[in-house]
């Protein structure tokens, strides 16, 4: 079940967004399966190519840390729709999470999409293909 605090934290995350290219900062809150919250926000570099997304940060920081069992993501923006996480991080998410984990959008005055990690990556390639 969603909790709004990790709407809030996600939200929260934002203000750590390093983004002097495209001033369009994200944040991410990452719930691992005992409860604790990791935060994430983009992080932008001179070569844009480089740059690493909000929910990507939030994985790296929570796997680097030992914890790699989740149970939600939030992702946030300033934009009128919810958000929408990129390919590459929908990949990343499906490394690591089960396919029915919950995942929530949120835009502009916390309007929200709520789909699973399965809804944004249907046919997902993972370790099972292998
Ligand atoms: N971005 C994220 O951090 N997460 C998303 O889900 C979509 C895009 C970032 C990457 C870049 O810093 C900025 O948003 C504009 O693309």
């Amino acid at each position: 079940m969603l909790k709004p605090e990790w709407i809030d934290l996600s939200i929260d995350a934002q203000k750590n967004a390093y983004v002097p290219y495209s001033k369009f900062p994200v944040g991410a809150a990452l719930v691992a399966k005992d409860g604790t919250v990791i935060q994430g926000c983009n992080i932008e570099n001179a070569s844009f190519g480089l740059t690493n997304c909000a929910e990507r940060t939030a994985i790296f920081k929570a796997v680097s840390s030992g914890i790699k069992e989740f149970q939600y993501l939030v992702i946030s923006g300033n934009t009128p729709e919810p958000i929408s996480p990129c390919g590459a991080c929908r990949q990343v998410i499906a490394e690591f999470c089960d396919p029915d984990m919950p995942v929530t959008l949120v835009g502009h005055d916390k309007v929200q999409k709520h789909t699973t990690v399965e809804g944004l990556l249907p046919y997902m390639f993972t370790s099972k293909d292998l």
